[in-house]
């Protein structure tokens, strides 16, 4: 097969941790016959800087035309300190997702078998843990009208959803139940939030046409604790946007580390790959951050092309630098740290 692969690396530790994903995929297209021609584009910071804009349309010329996007991270601590920055390196991400139409981010949480001890949460607690929350993700609070009242005293944030939103995202959600265990869950606060019950109300309407999913409904306070006691419990989990922000953080505290999680970004055409941890800048250029949740949003890139050999290779060759102990310092406790090189060195030597 022949790919065309959009190359976002962005900012901080993104370049780092992209060109690890970019070696083991190169290690992956020799050993199965396929070509990738990789098209690096500027997004972030590093846009901002070059071209002011973290999203330029240059960029997202690339992006479209692609067959797939590949991304590191973005953010750049120069904005943060600074509330009245006009231009954010998040604005591209957010832009990114909207011009790209990725209404949908799939994030699975899962553990590894030799990292279970590492998970701040017991063993008995999460092992057997393989969920996956599919987070709205062009909508929402996200996306809703705000702005500043009350000569800027007052300022507001509106979460907005329409049925054809909740609809399409809850449709994969579906779909994705009945190729797993039949279960979803519909995660909300449709106790006290209108928007929230718009959720519900949708999909209720929906389980009909899919009689075998079992459906609940639990509110997103609720998941909060029980995914932290129960997680192994879940299976899909779909939620609105800012939701599923806060809950697929919590989620990655499961597996023992946020670098080792991957993440899709789905739509109608182009789909987005990309860790779910940010841009770390307190450790960009050290090489020493975890390139694990970026290889492996590739392996889900090359899953969604249907080359589930070559995706099951790059998860073969994960867990075999873990259980060899060829991990970077967040997951090295005190034995020997690799580097973010060395470890997609490895990766790509043995897979
Ligand atoms: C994420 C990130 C982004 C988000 C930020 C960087 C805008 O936290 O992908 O989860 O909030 O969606
Ligand atoms: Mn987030």
């Amino acid at each position: 097969m022949k790919l065309n692969i959009a190359l976002l690396a962005g900012d901080g530790i993104g370049p780092e941790v992209i060109n690890q994903a970019v070696k083991v995929s190169n290690a992956v297209a020799k050993k199965f016959n396929h070509e990738i021609n990789w098209q690096p584009a500027l997004t972030g910071a590093a846009a901002i800087d070059e071209l002011g804009e973290p999203y330029p349309d240059s960029t997202h010329e690339i992006c479209a035309n692609s067959d797939a996007v590949l991304f590191g991270a973005i953010g750049d601590p120069k904005f943060d300190n600074d509330p009245s920055a006009k231009v954010r390196p998040e604005q591209g991400l957010l832009k990114m997702r909207q011009k790209l139409g990725l209404f949908a981010n799939v994030r699975p949480t899962f553990t590894f078998p030799s990292l279970i001890d590492k998970s701040p949460l017991k063993r008995e607690r999460i092992e057997g843990t393989d969920l996956i929350i599919l987070r709205e993700l062009t909508g929402g609070v996200y996306f809703g009208e705000r702005g500043r009242k009350d000569s800027g005293n007052t300022a507001f944030d509106t979460m907005t959803y329409t049925r054809p939103e909740i609809q399409r995202l809850a449709k994969k959600g579906f779909e994705m139940a009945m190729s797993r265990s039949k279960r979803l869950c519909c995660v909300d606060k449709a106790n006290v939030l209108e928007s929230s019950r718009l959720w519900r109300e949708t999909v209720q309407a929906m389980e009909k046409d899919y009689p075998e999913v079992d459906v609940s409904y639990e509110f997103v306070d609720a998941v909060a604790m029980r995914l932290v006691q129960w997680p192994s419990t879940y299976d899909v989990m779909i939620t609105a946007n800012l939701f599923g922000d806060i809950l697929t953080d919590e989620a990655s505290v499961i597996s023992g580390s946020m670098g080792l999680m991957p993440s899709a970004s789905v739509g109608s055409k182009v789909s987005l790959y990309e860790p779910i941890h940010g841009s770390y800048p307190q450790a960009a250029g050290k090489d020493i951050a975890n390139p694990l949740a970026t290889v492996l949003s590739a392996a889900m890139l090359f899953e969604d092309f249907k080359l589930k050999e070559e995706a099951q290779a790059i998860r073969d060759v994960v867990n075999k630098s873990l259980a060899e102990s060829i991990v970077t310092e967040d997951l090295a406790e005190g034995e020997k740290a690799y580097k973010t090189s060395e470890v997609g060195d490895w990766l790509a030597k043995n897979l």
